[in-house]
Formats: structure tokens, sequence, C-alpha cells
């Protein structure tokens, strides 16, 4: 009977009484006026049960049963955010439902949400009701259009108490009714209802055609009073009216008082639910001779689809061996090819497949007895409907699934209602869709829209947004990996500048707790573990001892002892070192242009020059120091992401890598705010001009260190960091000589799409660049190990990566790798160690170092494998150094590494002695 095609909205419209007029139901005060009762509430379902949605626009009354059907009505407060309640003069309507209306005097669209509990693929009957009432006073009803959904239903240019309706099979869980404002006064709604169809009758085809217009009449009630029949009479609740006294005329009422049960029908014409009180009347013409007509202009031309609906059952008790047979024709033309035979008090309903009306500009149906047949023609009740198409779709069911999650998650207080896309001027704020069909969502601007919580996953859901603006929000937690993964791959330009707390890292999250760790706490937890350690190594030192009692060994438990309190004073290192830090995180912060020129003293102090401007000795209110970068404000056109990145680097944090405790964005002028670094920069250690040179040791540590910081960049953090300008200028030394990288995600923050700012905006440095890049021009964690692969090199060569030549520059890698060919490590060590170095664990640096440098990136290690070859050969060194009653600490300051070693010490120790 009706297939769901692909493009499966269509709907049947049925519009009030259009060919008739006016007049037809102007008696606006009887429309709930039940004429003929008779049946009991308790008989037929509650409204509620059946699938009903009974909206009173406008009203404040919340929940309100309507006296004469005992429907229960709902106030809209809860359905629309836009419009504006409004009151109908007072007397014009005697209905409740029809006193008060909501308009719309702001935005072209606004729309209510029906979410039907049976949900999509469910057929429904909605009802939009307008009674204009002269609420405004302008004495003139405005036209606007009715949309359902996408598509337009219909104009509504008459307001005077009229109802449209339609059947509808939804496609979607929820049914948008919109009201468009066409500049012809402001659109309202008085009332909006929707019943819950069996999906077996009023069939709805794919065919379709424009126009609508349509028509229910009880045919038989020759009723004056214009009265209708509807819930609780009609189970559907539709709204029978009698028909039109001048087409009455000649027509012989008859009836039956039995009660016709519909429901009894054989066939699916049961499922139709027809009233009782519809049904036991019918209209009948004067003799067998006479056809019983149904004449309604239509749009002429029009290539109109109409199903037209007759509902027949025989009322007159008639001789045994009689039956009413009809005909059927439609004008002039033989409409249905078989007769219509009639059953005594039994309904059926009569419908033609897909009727074509093309050339006619009326529908003129004539129903007549059969030939041969004696008795006169009769008709109970009918129904017209016009098939219309609906040929915009709404947007991509995925994208729509997205973004509706995202209004609904963030309760969007914009006027986002009805298809986001569709039709495309009344697309969402802020939201642009491309003109596929269906149309898809590409572009979103929630910037400065007061959202708060994390940024929800469905924003990656919309598969094909190219940009995404969500600056000035309050987002907090990470951006999902998702997003940043399309951000990466350049096909999403994200924006999340100017929200506090949101990170773009997702183990930023994992960090942000320690946040929480106050100083009391952390002097409680310091005091608890010292206690504890001291407690267990007291332990450890009474089991030794009677162990040494029992097996005469010679045990250095007091060594093991020792270690145990080394270890905790450790412990207490490191918790004190996450207290300072908690508290310089707490200082991450905004810095204003001022307050900058305060830190610095005026900028008293340059420490250092960079690519990217100046580097300003500085000291914070509690007298920490820090290191202020001023970026160049010739550049600044170049720092497209400054802020959020600055933010995204704030919440980086790991001991090897330079923690970022604020920034300045004050217009031109932009400020990094870095934790101060006490013994510079490596390049300036290695330098020839340096007196204090590195042993061997200290340089091992620094190639440690740098491999930590590099590895948890590169690991450590969700997406992972890539740092595109790893050189010795930019591993810095503090007070202890523990090494951190600096400079981590600038060249990101700070590229430009344009290449004459080059200068400022580093894509590595000569010497240091990974060879692939030229040709790949794509910078990854295997570039950075060929960095690191030089300053290796340099660290054990105290040679520079490059050395100008008058002729031409000489790279580390030709120098060296003669030298690694002739195994000649006494040459390739930088001579001012003057020999002091482990050759173990030179030749398995310069073996590290040499995979690092690899030319063919992939075969290039990954920076966790170097990270634990380093650490061997700092082992190696730290045992030996032991044997030789060397001190070869590297560093005062806590690390967990150091711990490591430490235990390894303590391990090794005692059995070497
Ligand atoms: C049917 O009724 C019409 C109008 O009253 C009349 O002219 C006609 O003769 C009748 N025909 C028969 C067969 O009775
Ligand atoms: C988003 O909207 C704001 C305010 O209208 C505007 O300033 C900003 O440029 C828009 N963002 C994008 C990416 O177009």
């Amino acid at each position: 009977m009706f297939s769901v095609l692909k493009v499966s909205l269509f709907f049947v419209i049925a519009t009030a009484v259009l060919g008739v007029g006016n007049s037809e139901h102007a008696a606006a005060g009887n429309i709930n006026n039940i004429g003929h009762g008779g049946r009991k509430l308790a008989e037929t379902p509650s409204p509620e049960s059946q699938g009903f949605i009974n909206i009173d626009c406008g009203s404040d009354e919340d929940n309100y049963i309507a006296p004469t059907t005992g429907i229960p009505y709902k106030s809209d407060k809860g359905v629309i955010d836009t419009g504006i309640a409004k009151t109908v003069m007072s007397g014009t309507y005697d209905y409740q439902l029809l006193k008060k209306l909501r308009s719309f005097p702001q935005g072209k669209r606004n729309c209510y949400t029906l979410q039907p509990k049976q949900g999509k693929n469910n057929k429904y009957l909605i009802r939009a009701r307008f009674a204009y009432g002269n609420y405004d006073g302008k004495d003139k009803g405005p036209v606007f259009d009715l949309y359902l959904g996408v598509n337009k239903w219909r104009t509504v240019d008459n307001t005077d108490n009229s109802y449209y309706e339609i059947i509808h099979v939804a496609s979607r869980d929820y049914i948008d009714v919109c009201l468009v404002n066409i500049g012809q006064g402001v659109p309202f709604i008085s009332a909006l209802e929707l019943r819950h169809l069996d999906s077996s009758i009023y069939q709805i085809q794919s065919a379709g055609a424009l126009s609508l217009l349509f028509s229910r009449r009880d045919v038989g009630r020759l009723d004056s009073t214009n009265s209708v029949i509807r819930y609780p009479g009609d189970a559907y609740d539709r709204l029978w009216y009698p028909m039109p006294s001048r087409v009455e005329a000649d027509w012989i009422q008859i009836n039956n008082n039995s009660t016709i049960d519909a429901s009894s029908s054989e066939s699916s014409d049961q499922a139709y639910r027809l009233p009782a009180e519809v049904m036991n009347t019918a209209a009948k013409t004067q003799n067998a001779s006479i056809p019983l007509k149904i004449y309604y202009d239509v749009q002429p031309g029009s290539l109109s689809k109409y199903y037209c609906y007759f509902h027949f059952a025989e009322v007159e008790k008639l001789e045994p061996d009689q039956q009413r047979e009809l005909t059927i024709s439609l004008n002039g033309k033989r409409y249905l090819t078989e007769t219509v035979k009639l059953d005594y008090l039994n309904s059926q309903t009569i419908v033609q497949d897909n009727l074509a009306i093309s050339d006619e500009a009326w529908l003129n149906f004539s129903i007549k007895a059969a030939p041969g047949t004696q008795l006169p023609p009769i008709l109970n009740a009918y129904e017209f409907f016009e098939l219309k198409e609906l040929p915009i779709e709404p947007t991509d069911t995925d994208d729509l699934e997205a973004i509706m999650d995202i209004k609904k998650w963030y309760k969007v207080r914009r006027n986002w209602q009805g298809d986001p896309c569709v039709p495309s001027n009344y697309s969402w704020d802020g939201l642009n869709c491309n003109d596929d069909n269906p149309p898809r969502i590409i572009s979103l601007n929630l910037s400065s829209s007061n959202l708060t919580g994390d940024i929800a996953t469905s924003f990656s859901k919309l598969e094909l947004l190219q940009s995404l603006d969500l600056r000035g929000n309050k987002f907090t937690g990470s951006i999902p990996e998702a997003l940043l993964e399309q951000s990466r791959n350049g096909k999403l330009d994200l924006r999340v500048d100017a929200n506090p707390d949101v990170c773009l890292y997702t183990t930023c999250k994992r960090e942000k707790k320690k946040k929480f760790v106050t100083p009391v706490i952390a002097s409680s937890i310091v005091a608890v573990l010292f206690l504890l350690f001291i407690f267990s190594a007291l332990c450890t030192f009474c089991f030794f001892s009677t162990l040494y009692q029992t097996n005469h060994m010679t045990m250095p438990a007091a060594n093991l002892f020792l270690a145990e309190v080394n270890v905790s004073i450790l412990i207490i290192f490191l918790t004190v070192d996450m207290v300072t830090k908690s508290s310089i995180k707490s200082k991450n912060r905004q810095y204003s242009y001022s307050e900058v020129v305060k830190i610095t003293n005026n900028f008293k102090n340059i420490i250092g020059k960079g690519g990217f401007g100046n580097v300003y000795l500085g000291k914070l209110k509690d007298e920490i120091q820090v290191a202020v970068k001023l970026l160049s404000p010739s550049s600044n056109q170049g720092y497209k992401e400054f802020r959020a990145e600055a933010q995204l680097l704030m919440v980086v944090h790991h001991r090897n890598l330079v923690t970022l405790v604020g920034y300045c964005d004050d217009g031109e002028n932009k400020a990094l705010i870095y934790e101060y670094m006490a013994n510079g920069n490596l390049q300036h250690h290695l330098s020839v001009t340096n007196p204090n040179v590195l042993t061997w040791n200290e340089r091992l540590c620094v190639a440690v260190d740098t491999a930590h910081g590099l590895e948890y960049l590169h690991n450590g953090c969700k997406p992972p960091i890539i740092h595109r300008d790893l050189k010795p200028s930019n591993i810095l030394l503090n007070e202890n000589m523990q090494a951190k990288i600096a400079d981590f995600g600038l060249s990101r923050a700070f590229a430009t799409e344009s290449d004459s700012h080059v200068s400022t905006c580093p894509a590595g440095t000569l010497g240091y660049v990974d060879p692939e890049i030229p040709t790949s021009g794509n910078f990854n964690k295997k570039s950075d190990v060929y960095s690191f692969g030089i300053i290796l090199f340099e660290l054990i060569t105290g040679r520079p990566a490059i050395i100008r030549g008058p002729m031409r520059n000489n790279h580390i890698l030709d120098w060296v790798y003669p030298l690694i060919e002739r195994a000649d490590i006494q040459n390739i060590v930088d001579p001012r160690l003057e020999g002091e170095f482990n050759t173990t664990s030179a030749w398995k640096v310069v073996e590290i170092a040499m995979s690092c440098a690899l030319p063919v990136a992939i075969q290039r290690p990954d920076m966790s494998q170097v990270l634990a070859e380093l650490n061997e050969c700092l082992a190696l060194v730290l045992t030996r150094g032991r044997n030789q009653r060397m001190t070869t600490e590297c560093r005062t300051s806590s690390m967990p590494h150091n711990m490591f070693h430490l235990v390894l010490e303590s391990e090794i120790a005692p059995t070497a002695r």
C-alpha cells in the first residue's frame, strides 16, 4: 500500500475546509460541541495512552482538561523559548484553547519541536490552529508560512479560527512545526495537536505533487448547528463536520439508531476507527437514477494527487435479497473498476491508490447506483487529502544528532530551532552548512556563548566541520582527541582561546589534580612519609641484624639503613618539589603589560636574545625569579593563536621542561613568562669560551634530562608535542645543573601561513634539521630525534653542529663519521675533558647518537628507547664512579630517575665493597 522511499518525507495535507471557505467553521464556539453523544469516555482509551500531544500555545494554565472532550491541554511554556504569550480580544472566542496564543515578533523562523513517544516511522495527524481574535488590536490577521520541518506545509492566510491538518509519517523522532515570517505580519499560533495513527490507514505514497486541499465531512448529518464530532467520539480525534447546507439541499438524510460497530468490520477498515456517530448517518438521493455528487475546485493544471476516502455503511434495513451496489466516477470517468457492495451496519472505506488528476480544475465525484440496481446511492462520510511531496531533505542524520546533543548539553540559548541547516536562509545562528542534499554542517561558531563544562565529544562527530570557534567561553578540561586530530590534519580550524580553564592536551587533566595538593596536605604527607620510612628502615635494620647474628654474614646492614634514609629524604624532596611546583602552577595566569613592566623592572636586565625577541630577568611579587620573553612587536601578527597556545603550554608540566608560569596578551604586547633557569643554556656551556668545562658525567646527565623532557613531549602528551627546534640554546640549566627543554610548542604556535616570517617562526635550525624535512616538509617525532642525535654529538665532541667555513659549512656528522670509522674514540670525545671519561659509556653514547642521526627517519629510535639506553650509560658511570670514589652527583634536586639510580647504587655498592 505505501512504501517508504529514500526521499521518505511525504505527508498528506489536510487543510480544513479550504475549498468551501470561512463560513463553514465560523462557529468557533461550537468546535468542541459534540452533537451526538452516546459514547462513554470509559470505552475509549485515554488521550495520553493513544499518543496525543495537546499544546495550548500562550496559555498560562499548565494542565487543564477541555470540558467537552476531556482532552488535557498543556501550556507551551516548557517547549518553546521564544515568542510572547498574548490574549485575544475578550468575547471573540468561547473556547478556552483559542483565547490565548503565542506570537513571534522576533526571529524569521520559530519552531515547536514535537516529540511523540512512538518516535519515528510512525504515522501522525498534526493539527495547527490559528485564532487571531484581534489580539494585537490591528484588526487584520497576519499572513505567514507554516513549515513542517524543512519543507513548506502551506501559507497561513486565514487566521480567523482556522486549523490546518496533516497526516505525516515521521522520519525522525521529533517533528518540527515552524512559523516563518514572510513580512506580512507577526506569525502566531493558538494550538498544536498531534495524534498517533495506526500505520495501516491513510496510505501515503511516493509519487507526489504540490498544493493542498482538504475536506472531511460527515455526509449524513444535516446539522445546521455546524457541530463537530471529535474525541472521545472519534478515537483519533479527527474533526467531523456536517455537510454545508447548500450541498445537502436535495439529499435525504437516513440514519440508524443501532450502533455501527466500525471495529467489527472485516478487512483493515476497522483500523480507521470511524466514529459510530459519523457512520450511522448517511445521505441518499431521491431515487436510483440520481447520482450523489461531490464537487471541489482544485488548482487548475496542477499535478497534484489526491487521496479520496469514501466511508460507506448500509444504514437502511433492506429486504434479505436486496443489497445496495454503487459505482464511483470522477470527472465523468470511471473511478473504480469494481462496484461497491454495502453490508448492513458494516463500515468500509474505499480509496483509490495514487489518484492522479493532471488536466482538470475540479474534482467532480459522482456516486451512482450500479447499473440494473434499484436502490439510490448513499454515502456516510468522506475525507479528501492532497498528497504533497517534501523535496528538501533535512540535515544529515549524524550531524543532526551531534548538534542536537550539543544544543541539549550546553542548553544553547540561541534561536536554535527547527532544522539546523535548512531552509538555508533560516539556518541556525553561528552555523553554516554545505549545499548537499542532505546538507552537512561545515562551520560552527559558538564564541562568547557563556558555555561551561567539558568540550563535548559531539563536536568531533560533525564529520565535515571545517571551522569551530569556541573562543571566549568557560570551558574546562581537555579537548577531545578526535577534534585535535582533525585540527592537526588541517581539516579543522579550531579556535579555543579565551577559555581560561581549557587544556589542549589530555595529559593535563592528570596534571591538574596536583593543584589540589595544598601545602598543608603536602606537608602532612611529608611528615607521614618520613615517619613511615624511618619505621621501615628500623625494621629493616632489625631484620638484618638478626640475620647477621644468625647467619654470621658480613652484611653491612648499616649501609642499608642509610640507603633507606636516603630514599626517605629523597621522597621528602620530591614532595617538597611538588609543592613548590603546585604553588607556581597556581600562579599560572595572564599578566597585563603594566604587570610585565613591573615584573621586569622596566626591562632592566636582558638575559638572552632569541628568535622571538629578547628575554628579561624578572621577579614575581613573591620574589620568585622568572625569565620574561618579550615577543618582538614586529612579528606580532604572526602569533595567530598566541593565547590558546600559551594556555596550552602552561598546562604541560615536566621536570625537564621549562615551566611557563604566565603570559601577557595585551594588545600588541605579548610576552611569555618562564621559570628562571640560573645556569643559562647548554650552548653557552659547550662553547669554547666557557671556562667551566662540563664533565663527562654532567654531559650524560644533560643528555638524560633532555631525553626525559623530549620523551614526555612525544609520549606523555596526547597528542604528542613536536618541538621542531631542539638545539643546545633551547636546553636550559637551573641552579642545580638540571637540564630542561625550553621553547617547545612555540614554533607551532607562531607558525604563520605566509613565508615572510621565516626568521621569526623557525622551522628548525641549520645543522639540526632532519634531512628529510626539505622533501617531506613534515615535522614529526623522528625529526626531533634527529636534532637530539646532533646534540648528543655536540655533548660528546664539544663541537658545534655547524662550523662555518670560508667555502662551505662543515657539519658535525661529516667531521665525526670518519673518526667513528677509525674507532678513534680519544679524538671523538671533547679534548677539553683531558681523557676524564668512561670509554665504554662514550662508545655507547656515540652509538645512540648515530642511531638518532640516521638519515632515514623511520630507522631512528623512539625517544623512549633512547632514554632507556642513555639511562644505562648513566648507570654505568655512576656505578664506576662510586668504585673510583668519585663524586658523581648529577644534581641535587630530586627526580624519580635519580631515585632509581640511588636505589641502584645502594644495591650494588654493598657487594662491591
Ligand atoms: C427520480 O426523481 C427525479 C426527481 O424527482 C424524477 O424527475 C425522476 O422521474 C425520478 N425517476 C424515477 C425512475 O423515479
Ligand atoms: C564567530 O563569531 C564572532 C562574533 O560574531 C566573530 O567575531 C568571529 O570572527 C566568528 N568566528 C569565525 C571563525 O568566523
